[in-house]
């Protein structure tokens, strides 16, 4: 990891170097600052935003104002990685023309450098226009969760040979239409590899396996802070869900012996000034 700017050339030349590439979630300032110095090469606002901090079944209610507002803050965090905006539900279904004004917000308004939308041949020509306005777009294929009442649940895709076909067949049309990387969701590991390698792009797997080109974790589930459910993918590199609890009750137990604040936490005041306040 250098100190250089991670761009999305940089997604090409890492998997023409057989370089892994490093992706996580952030929604805020401090996490991306953390995040970023930690080296990753690219951070995502994805739509996870709805599940893992506001507190939705899903990804279905979050807005295009919602994306944008958190990916200012993540924004200001970052030196380094590269930021990718999720595109929600509904912000590139309805017209090409809204599309490309929805993912030039994440741009304008948001400052991310790129932005990711679900779909294969469904979305193909929103995926050209957004490309064709200069928008540097990641595709994102397998299990879809905007799609998650289509699918009837949070369900591993591309296990029939129709399925794999359509995901191949998918991957390829969002490489001509000039996506710079495929994030591939709770996919078959093998299914993954042949797409990986039919690619010249970079895959960013996702329960999909370690033949893909990256990888990405929402970064509440990967520091075990998000408790509501722990998808089979997920490695937990930290509890510290358990250790801001274990903070927590110290602080009120401090708190509450009157151990907290201490003279170190405490200003204090000249002993005349306060004589002449009694
Ligand atoms: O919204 C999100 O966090 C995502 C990742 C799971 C890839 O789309």
């Amino acid at each position: 990891m250098s100190g250089k700017k991670f761009t999305t050339s940089s997604f090409i030349e890492a998997k023409k170097k057989n370089e892994k590439i490093s992706m996580l979630t952030a929604y805020d300032y401090s996490t991306a600052k953390l995040l970023d110095e930690a080296g990753v090469d690219s951070l995502l606002v994805g739509d996870s935003l709805g599940m893992v901090v506001l507190g939705y079944e899903n990804t279905l209610q979050v807005t295009v104002e919602d994306i944008v507002h958190h990916c200012r803050a993540v924004a200001r965090g970052v030196k380094r990685a590269l930021v990718i905006a999720d595109m929600p539900f509904l912000s590139y279904h309805v017209s090409v023309e809204e599309s490309v004004r929805n993912a030039g917000r994440m741009i304008q308004e948001g400052n991310a450098h790129a932005v990711k939308l679900e779909g294969g041949e469904e979305v193909i020509d929103k995926v050209r226009a957004i490309v064709k306005a200069q928008i540097p777009v990641i595709g994102h294929l397998g299990l879809t969760p905007q799609s998650v009442n289509l699918f009837g649940g949070f369900k591993v895709q591309g296990k029939s040979e129709e399925q794999a076909k359509k995901m191949i067949q998918d991957a390829l049309l969002l490489q001509e239409a000039g996506v710079f990387a495929i994030v591939l969701e709770c996919v078959p590991e093998p299914l993954a590899k042949l797409i990986t390698e039919k690619l010249d792009i970079p895959t960013i797997g996702i329960g999909a396996g370690k033949y893909c080109d990256g990888q990405v974790l929402v970064t509440q589930d990967m520091l075990g802070m998000f408790s509501d459910f722990k998808p089979k993918f997920v490695k937990q590199y930290a509890q510290l869900g358990e250790d801001m609890k274990i903070a927590c009750k110290q602080y009120i137990e401090e708190m509450r012996d009157m151990e907290f604040p201490s003279k170190e936490h405490t200003f204090a005041m000249d002993e005349d000034v306060l004589s002449k306040l009694y």
